[in-house]
């Protein structure tokens, strides 16, 4: 039996913070944040508590399946912002939808938290553990970035994307998948408890770049799939200088990586569902298409997953 993505949903949050909002706050330029990161706008989660963003994304996921959430019997939330520090914001999130009885935890896998989530949903899918997994990447960075500080302030946003699996006997199958962590780069990019993020942007570009493109071309190898194959690629959005190296490295031309950091900013565990959920919405993703996801994070971890979608 394969992996089936059956149902996606996001939340947006409301508020729009422009990079001309950032300008009237730090030192910094629209024109620097658009050409260094291609971003121009994130959306800041004011009203908005993290389980209230999670619990959107998947009502709406479960709606777009025609599942029962009573038929859900794993829950697993990414993020690096949780709501409470305990119970897991998969618990609270269990309990606000009304999954059923199994189970539910959180990943903390910070920007590859949606990566991890995936690859842990298919083991457990496949060793019939879980049959209808809820998977969550959701994050209030807004809360832990420091607002005075503009190689900070300018990347980060806030926003939730939640994805439906099964398992099913047809086509759809998650291929290939490969989690790494190095807990040796930790001090690359952390917050501490109560702080804020801390980020050494230069060294961890390189190291993003790098790490991307041997994780997408291990699981590419182990799938036998060649990178011109590949129908989409859904990178996890740190910055658009970042998703072209990483493009041109695995020469897969630009038009195949959706890409919407410019309206949303970096919203670690949650950018990949969401832009999976753009994606199938505008079409660009269709069944029986081969699509790769990859991401890069504190920890550091990485991984990618290869997906016939
Ligand atoms: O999601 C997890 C993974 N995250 C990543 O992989 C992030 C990877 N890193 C990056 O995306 C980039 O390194 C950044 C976008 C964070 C920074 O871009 P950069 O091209 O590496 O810039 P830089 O840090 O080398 O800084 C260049 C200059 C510095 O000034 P000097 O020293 O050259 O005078 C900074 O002080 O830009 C300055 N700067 C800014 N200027 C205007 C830094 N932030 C800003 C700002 N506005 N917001």
């Amino acid at each position: 039996m394969g992996t089936r993505i059956v149902g996606t949903g996001v939340y947006i949050p409301k508020t729009v913070l422009t990079n001309h909002d950032l300008e009237k706050m730090v030192d910094t330029s629209d024109e620097w944040i658009r050409t260094r990161t291609g971003i121009k706008e994130r959306r800041i989660a004011k009203e908005e508590s993290v389980l209230e963003m999670a619990v959107k994304a998947s009502e709406e996921a479960i709606r777009s399946s025609g599942t029962r959430a009573e038929e859900i019997d794993l829950v697993i939330v990414a993020t690096l912002t949780p709501e409470k520090r305990f119970p897991s914001t998969g618990c609270l999130l269990q309990s606000s939808i009304g999954a059923g009885r199994g189970f539910a935890f959180d990943i903390t896998a910070a920007c590859s938290g949606f990566i991890y989530a995936l690859d842990v949903a298919d083991s457990l899918l496949k060793v019939g553990r879980a049959s209808k997994v809820l998977i969550v990447g959701v994050e209030k960075l807004s809360e832990i970035v420091d607002w005075e500080d503009r190689s900070t302030c300018v990347l980060f946003g806030d926003g939730a994307g939640a994805v439906l699996l099964e398992s099913s006997d047809s086509e759809s199958d998650l291929l290939a998948s490969r989690m790494y962590s190095d807990g040796n780069l930790w001090d690359l990019l952390y917050a501490e408890r109560d702080g804020f993020i801390k980020m050494r942007g230069r060294e961890l570009f390189k190291v993003a770049v790098r790490n991307m493109e041997e994780v997408c071309r291990e699981v590419l190898e182990e799938a036998g799939v060649e990178p011109k194959e590949v129908d989409l690629v859904i990178p996890h959005q740190a910055n658009v200088r970042i998703i072209r190296s990483l493009a041109e490295r695995l020469e897969i031309p630009m038009e195949k990586f959706y890409v919407n950091i410019d309206r949303y900013g970096n919203t670690s565990a949650a950018s990949i569902p969401i832009a999976l959920h753009e994606a199938i919405k505008e079409g660009r993703l269709k069944r029986g298409d081969l699509v790769l996801f990859t991401a890069m994070g504190g920890g550091l971890t990485w991984g990618a997953v290869l997906m016939r979608f």
